[in-house]
């Protein structure tokens, strides 16, 4: 009889950005088709499992949503190791998360997230445009010199928000 548990893979996912960015309501659109404008400040990390059939397999992603506060690095970036995949989360509207775009990047390889983890910088909040501080073009500039991928996402109009993780997913195979 089939094991409905079964599958063939086994991911380990990161969100990592700083606090505010939508971390939490990424996920939380990604994995249950859901936005909260009042979200609270995630306190330490939540884990969420997330079971898809990608390319004909059945692959279960364990994704770790991080608190961006700074009081909860210590314990966070314990959860990096071992992580294949990671979405480096910054707002298209908020200057100061891109700009700390690159200790983000250096957080995860000094913590021994996998040498051959894919990262996709991800620009959220691309609803608000009209308050837009970092240009598409910056951003896509830095992914390609980082060997970054690159998306800008909405999780509030559910933009982009499937495509980003799923293309993170199929680019781990
Ligand atoms: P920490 O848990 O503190 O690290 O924050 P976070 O990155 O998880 O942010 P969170 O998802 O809690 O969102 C912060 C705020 O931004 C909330 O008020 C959300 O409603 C809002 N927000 C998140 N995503 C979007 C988006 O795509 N567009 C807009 N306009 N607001 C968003």
């Amino acid at each position: 009889m089939e094991d409905e548990n079964s599958y063939d893979y086994v991911f380990k996912l990161v969100v990592v950005g700083d606090s505010g960015v939508g971390k939490t309501n990424l996920m939380s659109r990604f994995v249950h088709d859901t936005f909260d404008f009042a979200s609270k400040s995630t306190i330490g990390l939540d884990l969420t499992i997330k079971n898809m059939v990608v390319k004909n397999k059945r692959v279960r992603a364990q994704i770790w949503d991080t608190a961006g506060q700074e009081r909860y690095r210590s314990i966070t970036k314990r959860y990096y190791r071992g992580s294949v995949g990671a979405l480096l989360v910054y707002d298209i509207t908020k200057r100061e998360s891109f700009a700390t775009i690159s200790r983000w990047l250096n957080e995860l390889k000094i913590n021994e997230a996998h040498p051959d983890s894919i990262i996709m910088l991800i620009g959220n909040k691309s609803d608000l445009d009209s308050k837009r501080k970092v240009s598409q073009q910056e951003a896509m500039d830095y992914a390609e010199s980082n060997g970054l991928m690159f998306m800008e996402t909405s999780a509030l109009e559910s933009i982009n928000v499937e495509k980003a993780f799923e293309s993170l997913i199929v680019n781990i195979f």
